[in-house]
């Protein structure tokens, strides 16, 4: 009796088959995205779709690369999100590399596929070829060979066996190396990975350089602001005391002044806790938190608003300053007659745009609301962009990555 095959060239044989019989799907659904960025590169009509079928690329090669990771148990780095317009997109790096990459697996994984399931199909066709040969009398193996009597019939079992014996052998070192070179192609390039880094670093600076300013603006409100205003509270509390004990009468103008420097003092608190995280957003959410500061504005304003997904906390204060700096500089420096405010969620970055019709000629390094949202924006790994040429408009644009 032969030796049983061992469980764990089974399991090899398995698990690289089914690997290359998914990669056989993919590399064939590759092909299709391929053949539609190329459709929409050829007529200049259909550029603007280049996105579109950037994403869906973009989508396949996030599968080959999940599915990468989940074989080679390793976590295989993301790129950056595809970029939002078509121009954008022929310039983009990372589009490049996936469109080479689902080039050579269309080519490399669907032939390996081919290769995977040829053993099984070739065993099981010889198989019941040999059976049934006596059915179909021009029947022939998948090697061409005619099998038209018993002992072809038996050469077709041994081709059979043959298939059987072959997969095994083939399959999990074919599986090994197109896994291998999948993993290759589909990291990010050593260079990207290093400025990545240097980017990564120079956001957490810049990260833990707001939050101290952050920290250090909200000690300075509450020391400047509210500790004096208390302080104040203490001294007309202990004159009022003094007095009451001599003239009761005479200490309700101590009594009167206390209580409006208490006031004033809660009235100091809610403006910090307002401006840690604005209770408006947390209430109303970000669309509306920003339509009620355009309603309130003293230029005209209108809003438009995508839809927009959860938001975490930290970006969606971010954006509401920036849009309320923006509004504010709009009716304090531009002389415009009126204001837009819009935001949305494109290519996995919210985006708010704040632009006016005014004089222009907005400049970060004479102020200091503009540096601050920078700073914040930058933070989080954002972008500001502001266009302000003397004679206007003015547009602030923010960008900043959301989790998908
Ligand atoms: N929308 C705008 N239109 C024209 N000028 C602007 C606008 N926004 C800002 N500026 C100019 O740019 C400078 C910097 O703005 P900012 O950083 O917000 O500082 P500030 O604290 O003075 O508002 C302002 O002092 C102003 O001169
Ligand atoms: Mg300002």
């Amino acid at each position: 009796m032969d030796a049983p095959v061992p469980a764990g060239r089974l399991q090899r044989f398995s698990r690289g088959f089914r690997f290359l019989v998914d990669g056989l799907a993919t590399g064939l659904a590759a092909w299709f995205v391929l053949l539609a960025c190329l459709a929409c590169l050829v007529p200049v009509v259909s550029l603007p779709l280049l996105p579109r079928a950037a994403r869906a690329a973009r989508a396949l090669t996030a599968l080959e690369r999940a599915r990468v990771a989940r074989h080679l148990q390793v976590r295989v780095p993301a790129p950056p999100a595809v970029p939002a317009t078509a121009r954008a997109v022929l310039a983009d790096a990372a589009v490049r590399r996936d469109a080479a990459f689902l080039l050579v697996h269309a080519v490399v994984g669907t032939l390996a596929g081919v290769v995977a399931v040829s053993s099984p199909i070739g065993a099981v066709q010889n198989v019941v070829l040999a059976l049934t040969w006596p059915l179909f009398p021009a029947a022939t193996t998948t090697l061409n060979t005619p099998v038209q009597s018993w002992p072809q019939a038996g050469v077709a079992l041994l081709l059979a066996a043959a298939y059987a014996a072959l997969g095994p052998l083939v399959v999990p070192p074919l599986a090994r190396w197109h896994l291998r070179t999948s993993a290759a192609l589909l990291a990010p390039p050593r260079e990207s990975l290093v400025e990545r880094l240097a980017e990564v670093t120079a956001t957490r600076a810049a990260a833990l350089d707001a939050h101290a300013t952050e920290l250090r603006r909200i000690e300075r409100d509450l020391h400047d602001g509210i500790q004096n205003r208390m302080v104040a509270v203490v001294v007309h509390l202990g004159a009022a005391e003094r007095a009451l004990r001599r003239d009761p009468v005479a200490a309700l103008p101590f009594v009167l002044t206390a209580h409006s420097a208490a006031d004033q003092a809660l009235a100091d608190l809610r403006a910090v806790v307002r401006s840690i995280y604005p209770p408006v957003l947390a209430d109303r959410g970000l669309a509306e938190a920003v339509s009620g500061l355009a309603a309130h504005s003293s230029v005209p304003c209108t809003v438009r608003t995508g839809a927009l997904p959860r938001i975490p906390a930290a970006v969606e204060a971010a954006a509401y300053a920036a849009v309320a700096e923006g509004l504010t500089n709009a009716a304090k420096h531009s002389g415009a007659r009126r204001v837009d405010v819009h935001l949305g969620v494109r290519g996995g970055r919210l985006v708010v745009e704040v632009s006016d019709d005014g004089g222009g000629g907005a400049q970060e390094a004479r102020g200091t609301g503009l540096s601050g949202i920078r700073r914040r924006v930058q933070a989080l790994d954002g972008t500001v962009q502001l266009h302000s040429p003397a004679g206007g408009p003015t547009l602030l644009r923010i960008a900043v990555p959301v989790p998908g």
